[in-house]
């Protein structure tokens, strides 16, 4: 079994939902807390041992490649006036020489097509599909949901797939899985099926973000039809593969934040402020006041 070394982040979708925040700001770059999104999602990355990073990105984008950069003005002046706990830091986040690469999706044709556009640059590995604006916090443990795909690829093979459960009445809006082996953290995947018809869902396990694919997968986006909303859909080309190939879902214990919607984005930063130890205890105390006041 080769190691799966390379992650590839979908950052060239339009980010609707949020705007006007993402008029001219990418959806990935509003900030947690104090981290961009896409930082997040990358730090999930590094932790599970991930050791190259592609983006996908698409025009009005470019400030993703700066983020991943050094900044050496930013940087010497933080030197000269002696800000080193905040130099460290940065450097601390930088990805080393190489370890990044960046393509164009040129036009948002769909997720699908985003993963097929970093064909070239993941070449025959089996690699991680990392979709940066759904961001997760540990559970009972301890490791986020990227590193928990990872042990099941480990321990099964195949392609990965996290899912978590919602409400039935909601898996209209998301790509759904189905059950056909269950071994309790992880399931073999009988079926999936991107955004079914309200009633129609096989089970309320939906599709979460994380992935861990086969390379064969790009042959079957290549050539794959546009499905749900116009757009060419990852769900259907893993459908396709899983003719051929096992798939398996994670149950990833921990939470998930959907930052690429309103109300998810206000959760993730209540989410995440409550798990840093410098900010929580003032920011718990606001809260408080806050919510005495409703
Ligand atoms: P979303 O559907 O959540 O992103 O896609 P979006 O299209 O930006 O969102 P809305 O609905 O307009 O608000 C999930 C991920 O896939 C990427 C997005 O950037 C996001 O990270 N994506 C989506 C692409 O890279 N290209 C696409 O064509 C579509």
């Amino acid at each position: 079994m080769k190691r799966v070394r390379k992650a590839v982040f979908p950052v060239a979708g339009l980010g609707t939902r949020v705007l006007p925040a993402t008029k001219a700001i990418p959806k990935e770059m509003l900030t947690v807390v104090d981290r961009p999104v896409l930082q997040h999602a990358v730090d999930e990355a590094r932790e599970a041992g991930i050791e190259h990073f592609v983006f996908v990105t698409g025009r009005n984008k470019q400030v993703i490649e700066d983020h991943f950069d050094m900044s050496y003005e930013l940087e010497d002046t933080l030197q000269k006036r002696g800000k080193l706990k905040e130099y460290e830091a940065l450097m601390a986040d930088l990805p080393a020489a190489g370890a990044t690469s960046f393509t164009r999706q040129q036009a948002p044709l769909g997720l699908g097509h985003a993963v097929w556009c970093a064909r070239d640059i993941i070449g025959d590995e089996p690699f991680a599909v990392i979709l940066p604006d759904m961001i997760t916090l540990p559970g009972q443990r301890k490791t986020r949901c990227i590193a928990q795909c990872l042990d099941a690829y480990e321990k099964h093979g195949g392609n990965i797939i996290a899912v978590e459960e919602v409400p039935p009445e909601d898996t209209h809006m998301y790509g759904v899985v189905s059950v056909k082996q269950d071994f309790g953290a992880t399931f073999q995947i009988g079926g999936m099926v991107e955004k079914p018809p309200k009633g129609t869902a096989p089970s309320n396990l939906i599709i979460s973000g994380r992935y861990v694919l086969e390379p064969q997968i790009f042959d079957i986006l290549e050539k794959i039809e546009k499905g749900a909303g116009g757009e060419i859909q990852l769900t259907d080309g893993m459908k396709k593969l899983s003719e051929s190939q096992d798939f398996f879902g994670v149950r990833f214990d921990g939470r998930t934040c959907d930052t690429g919607s309103k109300l998810g984005f206000l959760m993730a930063n209540v989410a995440f402020a409550l798990e840093r130890p410098d900010i929580a205890p003032a920011f718990k105390a606001e809260m408080k006041k806050l919510i005495g006041s409703l």
